[in-house]
């Protein structure tokens, strides 16, 4: 009886590696598939692949299998692969499949159910849930046909990933390029849940924020000069849209208000595109009430104070001649409110010298709760980059969080977010 129930607690508490049989199709995108093969890797998550025939033409076997640490396969004939493992068993072998690039070709042929080579065979043999993330030229993405198959892919309950809008590689600019790899990662790390979750780095253990509604803005705003011109700033959205995923994760139901950026919507987030520090404020005081509020947009802080429809000409005084009008603070006008306050308001400090004076004093200024300082001078490289060193500012004093992964700063932000609003 002893020896039954040990064995028994063992096998409860034995965790297996989440795993994904990756698709690699025929497109320019496919070194993409590289990069997330080594951000599923950073997660903790195991990547097998096949490589499809179109694919091998942008890629190799070789760099698949480095990065996989595992064979490649390539063909739906080969003995070899047959006797170490059969097509079906393939198919199977993964928590998930994912299919990035997926071609036109490689969606019509699946909406279809061909099976004419090993990609086409496995899609149609799994029986595990299946992921697509369509890359192709705009005008391909756009045609009627290929917009029929998506529809059919959709009804038979395969999920899909982006397309991403953007310059595209053909040279033309629309919806078609394939989400990033990171946001793509990300949301493979939700879909394979209980599994990937233990290899998402939050520290909150079991908190849970179901039924808890969180605002959350991220991304630069543009200011329009004119026709032509904005001010911006090099604000990614990284950080904001790695926090939206990781609450959305945690159970939360997430709002994130973002500024123009190159990232696909995180999965089980609403996200509101806008454009100005204004249309910013509005959307968000649009989705008050919250029970949390994370501005981590870099928002403009200025704007033209007139707006106009032509081009702003040099012979006229140019740039130099526009008078700058203050934007709205939003963070502070959202933590100041009288009525339907969010009871915890986290804002960000984005500073370059003597952070964590600068950073308490705006805490004290704008009447955030917690303030996240973090260092965003040159050498750095935290705007734009995946890294980033914080520090939490609160009336408990500081916190100082080692140099991580965004979307670990992420992971932990949400945990102590959770741990707060559920105590
Ligand atoms: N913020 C905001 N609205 C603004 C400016 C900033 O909501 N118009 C928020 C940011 O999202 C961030 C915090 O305020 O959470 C601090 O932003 P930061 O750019 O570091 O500070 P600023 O207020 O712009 O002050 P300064 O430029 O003097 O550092």
């Amino acid at each position: 009886m002893a020896h039954f129930l040990t064995l028994s607690f063992k096998i409860v508490f034995m965790t297996k590696t989440p795993s994904i049989l990756l698709i690699i199709g025929g497109g320019i995108a496919a070194y993409k598939s590289l990069l997330l093969i080594r951000e599923l890797a950073r997660r903790g998550i195991k990547t097998r692949a096949i490589l499809t025939k179109g694919g091998a033409e942008f890629i190799t076997p070789l760099s698949v299998g480095g990065l996989t640490g595992d064979k490649c396969f390539t063909d739906l004939f080969d003995l070899t692969d047959e006797a170490e493992m059969g097509h079906i068993e393939l198919s199977r072998s993964a928590d998930l499949v994912v299919v990035a690039p997926a071609t036109a070709d490689l969606m019509a042929k699946a909406a279809t159910g061909l099976a004419t080579d090993l990609a086409t065979t496995a899609l149609l043999a799994t029986d595990k849930p299946v992921m697509m993330a369509p890359a192709m030229n705009v005008r391909m993405w756009e045609h009627p046909a290929t917009q029929r198959n998506l529809k059919t892919l959709q009804k038979d309950g395969i999920q899909i990933i982006g397309p991403d809008e953007g310059d595209m590689a053909c040279g033309e600019f629309g919806a078609g390029r394939m989400a990033e790899p990171e946001m793509m990662a990300d949301a493979i790390a939700t879909k394979l849940g209980g599994s990937a979750a233990q290899v998402i780095p939050f520290s909150g253990g079991s908190a849970d924020l179901k039924d808890k509604h969180i605002l959350v803005t991220a991304g630069p705003t543009h200011e329009p000069l004119d026709p032509v011109r904005y001010i911006a700033n090099r604000s990614s959205g990284k950080q904001g849209y790695a926090i939206a995923s990781a609450l959305a994760q945690l159970g939360a139901k997430v709002t994130l208000v973002s500024g123009p950026t190159q990232i696909s919507d995180p999965l089980g987030v609403k996200v509101v595109r806008v454009e100005t520090a204004r249309q910013m404020l509005s959307a968000c005081e649009a989705a008050l009430p919250a029970d949390c509020f994370v501005a981590c947009a870099a928002v403009a802080d200025y704007r033209p104070e007139i707006e106009t429809d032509h081009k702003i000409k040099k012979e006229r005084g140019g740039l130099s001649a526009i008078p700058l009008a203050e934007n709205p603070d939003i963070l502070k006008t959202i933590a100041r409110l009288e009525k339907g306050r969010p009871p915890l308001v986290v804002g960000f400090a984005a500073e370059t010298d003597d952070v964590l004076a600068h950073a308490e004093a705006k805490r004290a200024r704008k009447g955030c709760d917690w303030i996240v300082a973090n260092d965003v001078s040159p050498g750095t490289g935290t705007m734009g980059g995946d890294r980033n060193t914080v520090v939490i500012l609160s009336d408990k004093g500081e916190e100082s969080w080692d140099n991580m992964l965004k979307t670990e700063v992420a992971g932990q932000l949400a945990a102590k977010i959770a741990k707060s609003l559920t105590s």
